[in-house]
């Protein structure tokens, strides 16, 4: 089966899908039919393989080249998520399937998204949160369900901080600085810490899963910046939804607590529903090879 697949960023995350895509075709014949950089836009047809440095990238060229299958994966920018925001508007629009990783456009119009995507027949998918498939969860193994209380800890860098801080009896700096050499936190890690990154990743989940519509401006967010650990206690940074409202803040855990066994990058959604109670997912490793097979499973998903 050949699927003609127009790629929106050609970064880090992309480059980790084609390398995955390569060892897992899973008998698809992948072809990039157009790339979208900031330098420009390129048209042809490659396999999975392509050198993305060698393409001949033009201004002025329409970004989709008529694709089956968009895969997103530009900066997240908030509050508004364009360029990105306004593109995949216009593939869903044009019924063009799409996939992405950014979570710019889904904080900014998610509902306007899949409500397009509904009208014109066209597949929305997206993986925020890694590996972890907390709205693969809501959405197929909870439908139906009257959600009333989502509680999670979906941002693997401020985990791994508060971790390293507890086990370590190390400073912020210091567990910041792990962090980073490990490749685990951006070199400007001020989403992670603040909280805006587990904030947008709830107003996804919360919006997608209960068909909500509330904005990022209306979470009440608190980061992580302020904490010492004293002794014995065990910080998370929580995010959690009830009646109607998400806050993210750091919370002194209870080592009775499940989420006080989330360590290092693993993260967890909590989900509590009136007709099935509680149910949990942990996990969600991060990685070039996770993000690969993670969105590897999104396509499979969509072609079935
Ligand atoms: N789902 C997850 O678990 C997960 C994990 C990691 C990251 N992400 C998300 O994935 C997305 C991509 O991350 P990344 O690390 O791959 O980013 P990256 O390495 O910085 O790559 C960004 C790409 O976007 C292009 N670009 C940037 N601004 C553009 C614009 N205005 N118009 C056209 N192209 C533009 C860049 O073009 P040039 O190549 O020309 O510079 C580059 O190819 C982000 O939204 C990030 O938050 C998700």
């Amino acid at each position: 089966m050949k699927l003609r697949v127009s790629l929106l960023g050609a970064g880090n995350v992309t480059r980790a899908f084609l390398n995955y895509w390569q060892q897992h075709p899973f008998g698809i014949d992948l072809r990039i039919v157009s790339v979208l950089r900031q330098r420009g836009v390129w048209h042809g047809d490659e396999p999975a393989s392509v050198d993305l440095d060698r393409l001949d990238y033009r201004k002025g060229l329409e970004p989709f080249n008529n694709s089956q299958l968009i895969i997103e994966a530009l900066p997240s920018v908030y509050p508004h998520g364009e360029p990105a925001t306004s593109l995949l508007k216009a593939a869903l629009e044009q019924g063009m399937d799409v996939l992405t990783v950014d979570k710019g456009p889904l904080v900014a119009a998610y509902r306007e998204l899949s409500s397009i995507a509904e009208k014109s027949g066209a597949q929305l998918k997206f993986c925020v949160g890694g590996a972890l498939p907390a709205a693969d969860i809501a959405l197929r193994d909870l439908r139906g369900t009257n959600i009333r209380r989502i509680r999670a800890i979906l941002n693997g860098t401020t985990n791994f901080i508060l971790s390293e801080m507890q086990t370590r009896k190390c400073s912020m700096d210091d567990a910041l600085k792990i962090a980073i050499e490990r490749g685990i936190a951006e070199p400007d890690p001020s989403q992670d810490l603040d909280g805006i990154d587990t904030a947008a990743k709830m107003v996804i989940l919360v919006n997608a899963a209960l068909n909500q519509d509330i904005r990022l401006d209306q979470v009440v967010v608190r980061g992580i910046r302020e904490i010492r650990p004293k002794d014995n206690e065990i910080w998370r940074l929580v995010g959690t939804y009830e009646e109607g409202r998400i806050r993210v803040e750091p919370e002194s855990i209870s080592p009775a607590d499940i989420f006080s066994t989330i360590h290092g990058t693993d993260k967890i959604a909590e989900f509590d529903s009136v007709e099935m109670g509680r149910l949990s997912v942990i996990g969600g490793a991060s990685g070039r090879i996770p993000m690969g097979a993670t969105m590897t499973k999104e396509i499979l998903n969509l072609l079935l």
